[in-house]
């Protein structure tokens, strides 16, 4: 029997997988092992060090239930997700509106709104208008899309994180008309800290990091034959658009606030959203999986 050294068990771990019949699990499970050994290398992992990162995640799935996703939470503030979103959501057509992060709060069966129809349900806060199309990359009206939105209050709270956190409001179903175009009423959002009184919280605290994120308002938007866009707007002048702390915002998402007379609103965002066809996103999968085997 030989002696181990730390490379060692590294090349072990990794033969061991030479059995393994699904290519891209090996794939990914190889590298997955090879960076964690690597990166207890490169730092000189202790056994101390190593116990606490593994209460550590002990704590972040303790905290998880159906309402609460510190996983997801953890992935997104430390970049990850924001990577996979980037690399899974590179531009088919050139126009293709750019995506951003789901996030935890987003919840399928959300209220059916016609046009100009008030996802907030008149509360309090200033007045919004959002308005836009959805268009092909050709340019062309997009009709009967079906947009989600949702976002958090004027006081920067999502429905889920309210008491009575089954009724559903700031967020809703829509359909484009025959010309592409969408409009709803709202609240202006406001910037908003990621849920901090977990384990992410007490991470970001011990790494002197700020919790925000800059105020936006989220779309999902389906349409038969197109790419379901995940995206978000973001306001223009927020504080915290340069260090969103889950890397979700990007230029091409900012919208600044217009002054509109119309429906009571006392401003109006708008945004034509550019889907991507289904086919270009099958052309890229099938050269990005030709390209890994
Ligand atoms: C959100 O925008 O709703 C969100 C995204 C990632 C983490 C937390 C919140
Ligand atoms: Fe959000």
């Amino acid at each position: 029997m030989k002696t181990l050294t730390a490379a060692g068990i590294t090349r072990r771990a990794i033969a061991r997988m030479s059995k393994c019949r699904d290519p891209r699990l090996k794939q990914i499970v190889r590298a997955l092992t090879n960076h964690l050994h690597d990166f207890a290398r490169e730092v000189k992992l202790t056994p101390e060090e190593w116990q606490a990162g593994i209460e550590f995640l002990t704590a972040v799935g303790h905290i998880t239930d159906e309402k609460r996703q510190e996983f997801i939470l953890l992935s997104d503030t430390l970049g990850l997700s924001a990577i996979v979103d980037l690399m899974a959501n590179r531009k088919g057509g050139a126009n293709a509106t750019d995506s951003s992060l789901l996030g935890p709060f987003f919840r399928q069966g959300a209220p059916i709104f016609s046009m100009d129809g008030d996802v907030s349900h008149g509360a309090s806060g200033d007045k919004l208008l959002v308005a836009g199309r959805v268009l092909n990359t050709a340019g062309k009206p997009v009709a009967g899309a079906l947009i989600d939105t949702w976002q958090a209050s004027s006081d920067g709270i999502y429905d889920l994180q309210q008491k009575d956190s089954d009724l559903m409001n700031f967020r809703g179903r829509l359909r484009t008309g025959a010309d592409g175009r969408f409009r709803f009423r709202s609240v202006k959002p406001s910037s908003y800290p990621v849920p901090s009184d977990g384990p992410v919280g007490k991470m970001l605290l011990a790494l002197a990091r700020h919790p925000y994120r800059p105020a936006h308002v989220h779309f999902k938007i389906a349409a038969p034959g197109y790419r379901t866009l995940t995206t978000a707007l973001y306001i223009a002048g927020d504080r915290y658009l340069d260090s969103d702390v889950v890397f979700g915002a990007k230029k091409s998402l900012v919208v600044s606030y217009r002054r509109s007379e119309t429906n009571g609103a006392a401003s109006t965002i708008e945004f034509d959203f550019v889907l991507d066809r289904k086919e270009s996103t099958n052309k890229r999968s099938r050269r990005k999986l030709a390209a890994s085997v």
